[in-house]
């Protein structure tokens, strides 16, 4: 699909900003207002966000979190509390989140939100607030692309049995169930649990263990591409230091360990699948350096982001909307 440029008077648009044609980068080219381009901000998105995947906004004014959450709420759809949550975050509006809050030193690997479980947001929002002195990139990498390079004998695996997820929460070792389901009352845990077809076991500790079988892969439902959607490289218990692994293993056992994936059926991954896919996420990386003020809208199931590590302050804010299952 192209676009006219006479369309854009207040915007320009970049397809050139990064080799990999993604993100396309978006400026104003008179007022830095963001509500004084929306109309033509929003006409790109509905004809570009689902064929590029990602959109790097740059130049407009935002003033805070409150701004931002207005921004992402005019394009139409109620903000989504990040429920099942499988990482620390904090609620800073009605709707947006501090981007997951691991230290500094540590690489979040590619990932599309919420493919872990059986609905997830079409959309999201990154915000930098505070750019990074060194590093701290919001990497993303086109899920399309990681579909097809992903070797077909692996592909047809873990297609034809889906993946099932195992969370042991608490014990110090992960997010408390209190954190990942933002309640105490264990009732309304269950209930959340049965509506999302997820496995929900008390164990003798007072601690929870829940399991879900979900997809691998999935189609966007605009343009019917098929995309690898699954975080079984971040569940998987090879995703851990190996020392740390095995430690693990030997002290709390491997069925109680706080995250792990299956192939559905209950049968073991192999180690050897797992490099294999994180080794094409690494060739489809695409990083650029954030500027204060950037906003980057994603496609959440075009496009996987992840976090480099970084040094000095670092504030990077969050968004969703748009929820999805392939159930309804
Ligand atoms: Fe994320």
């Amino acid at each position: 699909m192209s676009i006219n440029p006479l369309t854009f008077n207040l915007i320009t648009i970049d397809h050139a900003f990064h080799s990999a044609g993604l993100p396309v980068l978006v400026q104003p080219t008179q007022s830095p207002v963001w509500r004084d381009c929306f109309e033509e901000i929003k006409q790109l998105v509905e004809q570009q966000l689902h064929v590029k995947g990602g959109l790097l906004f740059r130049g407009f004014s935002i003033a805070g979190a409150e701004d931002f959450n207005a921004f992402a709420r005019a394009f139409g759809h109620d903000l989504l509390t990040y429920d099942y949550a499988s990482t620390p975050r904090n609620e800073v509006s009605s709707g947006v989140y501090t981007s997951t809050e691991y230290p500094a030193h540590q690489v979040i690997p590619l990932h599309n939100e919420q493919a872990y479980t059986l609905s997830w947001p079409l959309k999201i929002w990154f915000h930098c607030e505070i750019a990074p002195e060194q590093d701290g990139e919001t990497p993303i990498a086109d899920s399309r692309l990681v579909y097809q390079k992903i070797d077909p004998v692996i592909r047809e695996r873990f297609v034809k049995h889906g993946l099932l997820y195992v969370r042991n929460y608490g014990n110090g070792l992960d997010l408390s169930w209190q954190q990942a389901f933002g309640t105490d009352d264990k009732t309304k845990v269950e209930a959340f649990c049965a509506k999302h077809n997820i496995e929900c076991i008390w164990k003798a500790d007072g601690e929870l263990q829940t399991r879900q079988v979900c997809q691998a892969i999935s189609t966007h439902p605009i343009t019917q591409e098929q995309v690898w959607f699954n975080q079984a490289h971040l569940f998987h218990v090879s995703n851990l230091d190996e020392h740390i692994r095995e430690t693990l293993i030997s002290v709390v056992g491997e069925e109680n360990l706080p995250r792990n994936v299956y192939f559905g059926d209950g049968s073991p991954i192999g180690d050897d699948d797992l490099k294999h896919i994180r080794t094409v996420l690494e060739q489809c990386q695409v990083r650029f350096a954030w500027q204060q003020g950037d906003i980057m809208m994603l496609d959440n199931m075009l496009a996987a982001h992840g976090r480099s590590t970084f040094s000095g302050d670092r504030k990077v804010i969050v968004a969703m909307a748009q929820g999805y299952s392939e159930q309804n």
